[in-house]
């Protein structure tokens, strides 16, 4: 089945795929400067947040691997740099800083290796190039474990993209999907189309259409009246931070559909990976929501579709974890209380750190 490839490394820079051009063209960029991959995230041609991970470790990899220096303290100073240009590009998705950490942890055990300027940099492409792969091996093992919860036959929702183009696999939330349809289970996928971006109609409803899973595309309006008519059997969607309560930050519009979820006894699930889990944070109060500019709003693809008033963009939103059925991870599945369930399953990854990258 088709899997799209938003990020690729390759020997002349990091080829991303330019996602605000889709459905209509596929467009590739290589580029070959950290800052171009920086301002490739915060403008969106590569989103979503485990993608956003995979693109930072890369902007890492290509600044170190670019990088002037000529000797190892003065790499130090400059990468501290990249990765501080690198976390100013999207407040809201933990794994962009989950990855920032990661490489800072590598590139501070070749320093105190001793390790010489030529091989830190090839170690650090080859860390990048890892946290790539082990993001493929994640959303399989999310797939498995979430597609036991969705229903033998009929409709399932999702919102925004949470699918390949958002994570560098098969995807969290249509990861889910995916695993499900091919264990032959007959799904039909409601897709909203996620306003204002439009991550559901442009992105989520392509996706599925070229992996030939059965979708309907609906107006983000339209979700009540199917979450009440509609016979669905779960609603599955992506996260970009959950913290240790199990509260979860995902695109604007989540919090609505976990509501009406809940209101016509509909199942709601998150898919996400542990490196979208943000331990450090009791509840989703203090997750940060990146307010986007209100152009994406009044304007669609350029073309202004409001009058020139003032409009709003916050391009998250937190659902309390009490509207939350379960959350799949690739380490197996929370259940309430979360509190609980997500610290058991992030030490059993034994990736809690301390996010010092902020
Ligand atoms: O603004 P975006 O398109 O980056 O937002 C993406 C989402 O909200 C996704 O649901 C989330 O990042 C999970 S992606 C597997």
């Amino acid at each position: 089945m088709y899997v799209a490839q938003p990020i690729e490394w390759i020997d002349d820079g990091v080829v991303i795929l330019d996602q605000r051009r889709l459905p209509t063209e596929e467009v590739h960029h290589t580029f070959r400067d950290y800052r171009e991959v920086a301002r490739a995230i915060r403008e969106m041609v590569i989103r979503g947040a485990p993608a956003i991970g995979v693109a930072a470790a890369m902007g890492v990899a290509l600044g170190v691997q670019n990088s002037r220096a000529a000797t190892v303290e003065a790499l130090r100073g400059e990468f501290a740099e990249i990765c501080e240009t690198l976390a100013q590009t999207r407040p809201t998705a933990v794994d962009l800083f989950w990855a920032l950490e990661r490489m800072k942890r590598r590139f501070t055990a070749l320093l105190t290796e001793k390790t010489g300027l030529d091989e830190i940099r090839r170690a650090l492409v080859a860390e990048a190039i890892q946290i790539h792969a082990e993001k493929k091996a994640t959303d399989e093992a999310i797939g498995r474990y979430g597609a036991a919860f969705l229903p033998a036959e009929g409709q399932v929702m999702t919102q925004c993209n949470a699918g390949a183009l958002a994570t560098g696999g098969i995807g969290t939330a249509l990861g889910v999907i995916r695993v499900a349809f091919e264990q032959g289970k007959k799904l039909h996928v409601l897709v909203p189309e996620t306003r204002p971006y439009l991550q559901g109609a442009r992105l989520t409803a392509w996706e599925l259409h070229r992996g030939g899973i059965p979708l309907t595309l609906i107006t983000d309006n339209m979700v009540g009246h199917f979450l009440k008519t509609g016979k669905v059997g779960a609603v599955v969607t992506g996260a970009d931070r959950v913290a240790a309560n199990g509260d979860a930050a995902n695109k604007i519009g989540t919090y609505p559909i976990a509501v009406l979820a809940k209101e016509n006894n509909v199942p709601f699930y998150i898919a996400a990976p542990i490196s979208t889990l943000d331990l450090s944070i009791a509840s989703g109060e203090r997750i940060p929501i990146e307010e986007r500019p209100a152009s994406e709003v009044t304007h669609i693809q350029g073309v202004r579709i409001a009058p020139d008033v003032p409009a709003a963009h916050p391009a998250f939103d937190v659902t309390p974890a009490r509207y939350i059925t379960a959350i799949f991870t690739e380490r197996g599945v929370a259940k309430p209380p979360y509190s609980e369930s997500l610290a058991a399953l992030a030490a059993s990854a034994q990736t809690v750190g301390t996010l010092s990258i902020r």
